[in-house]
């Protein structure tokens, strides 16, 4: 293996850092474990599960292999994916790869047979963890699918109305029989965001002189395959890439309905953790104004998916400047099979069954909280 010849500036042995998972609808709780694993070495091995072997021990996923292994691959943080990855992590694998050690969350991850899926590596002492970002996770974004109604994501209905807006009161209800905490029940365990997590994920870099900077904005829902190929497009008209994310109530007023599914603060971490993204305009304005072009950084091109774009609360379109600058441009949409809509549409389209695998994972949720708690009971008893 060419990288087991390499060594660090130190001259000493690279750190080989393993994590895996299902990775299923990427998010950036992901990401930051990926963060983290990196942090604790010099090259980071993402092992990803394929399809079948997911739904074999955890039930289907949202987002298809390939869709999973590409959204790996483009976090920052991930050195090399290694797809269809055993669901259990054995010593095999290790050697394989030429691992030190695995890093998890700190929560317990058990195959099909109720096993814990690390047990043979912690058994080895190649075992070490990570904190898990708390209020984010798949449940937690299927839940906030699931509990928006069917047509809730009709463009242009323009509305402004409460986030939970036509919740269907049926799913509401099948989820209280599966025992599911309140926030996983109502969708409303968001995410606490903090400047430390945005300059954790932060690239920090600013352009250097000569540097094109590229301009993209938008929604960035959902963080999904369709928008890295999208950047990763954008970036080649330039050599810095800088991100314009609209606010919730921007993204709210075009798409209308219970739009975004994700706060602003959510999809700022989301498209910071791709390789692809250098800088990002927090709540950027719709239209692309003379400040969005000179304030931050001189933008030499606006890049925009060849796709109608809504026009402007004012009617005008919102590439109007840059279109008269002469520096807009136009790449075709990668991904078309790929929106936050097809991704809300394949949950809807299967809502009995993730209504099934949400009220699963509730009920794994309360059983661990509740020998936790059985635990600390018996700690306290034994004055432990
Ligand atoms: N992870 C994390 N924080 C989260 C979600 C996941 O640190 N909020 C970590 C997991 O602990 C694991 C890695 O990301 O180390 C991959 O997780 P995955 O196998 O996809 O499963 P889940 O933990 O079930 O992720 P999710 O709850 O989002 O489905």
């Amino acid at each position: 293996m060419a990288q087991d010849k390499v060594t660090t500036k130190d001259g000493r042995k690279p750190i080989r850092v393993w994590v895996d998972g299902c990775f299923d609808m990427m998010h950036f709780g992901h990401a930051n474990a990926l963060r983290q694993a990196r942090a604790m070495g010099d090259y980071l091995i993402v092992g990803v599960h394929s399809d079948e072997e997911v739904e074999r021990n955890k039930g289907p996923c949202v987002m298809k292999e390939d869709e999973r292994y590409a959204a790996v691959a483009a976090c920052k943080w991930a050195d090399e994916v290694v797809k269809d990855a055993p669901y259990v992590t054995t010593m095999e694998t290790l050697d394989k790869y030429n691992i030190d050690f695995v890093v998890h969350g700190d929560d317990i991850t058990t195959a099909a047979d109720g096993t814990d899926c690390y047990q043979h590596v912690k058994d080895a002492g190649r075992y070490k963890e990570c904190k898990r970002t708390v209020g984010i996770s798949t449940t937690e974004l299927v839940g906030r699918m699931l509990l928006v109604t069917r047509d809730h994501h009709i463009r242009g209905s323009r509305t402004t109305g409460s986030p939970m807006q036509g919740v269907d009161e049926a799913a509401v209800a099948n989820f209280s029989q599966g025992s599911m905490p309140a926030g996983a029940l109502t969708g409303i365990a968001h995410y606490l965001s903090t400047s430390k997590k945005i300059i954790q994920f932060s690239s920090g870099h600013e352009p250097q002189a000569g540097d094109r900077v590229v301009y993209v904005d938008g929604a960035f829902d959902l963080f999904h395959t369709g928008h890295i190929e999208f950047f990763k497009r954008a970036r080649e008209f330039g050599d810095y890439l800088l991100v314009g994310v609209h606010d919730d109530q921007t993204v709210n007023a075009i798409k209308g309905g219970n739009f975004p599914v994700m706060n602003l603060q959510e999809r700022v971490l989301g498209a910071l953790q791709c390789r692809y993204v250098d800088e990002v305009i927090i709540g950027a304005p719709y239209s692309v104004t003379k400040d969005v072009l000179e304030d931050v950084y001189h933008v030499d091109a606006v890049v925009h998916g060849a796709s109608d774009q809504p026009l402007d609360i004012d009617g005008k379109d919102p590439y109007e400047l840059p279109k008269q600058r002469g520096i807009y441009h136009e790449v075709e949409h990668p991904r078309l099979d790929l929106t936050t809509t097809v991704i809300i549409e394949r949950i809807i389209a299967n809502r009995q069954v993730y209504i099934e695998r949400q009220a699963r994972k509730a009920k794994k949720a309360v059983s661990e909280a509740e020998q936790e708690q059985r635990e600390k009971e018996v700690r306290a008893a034994l004055h432990m």
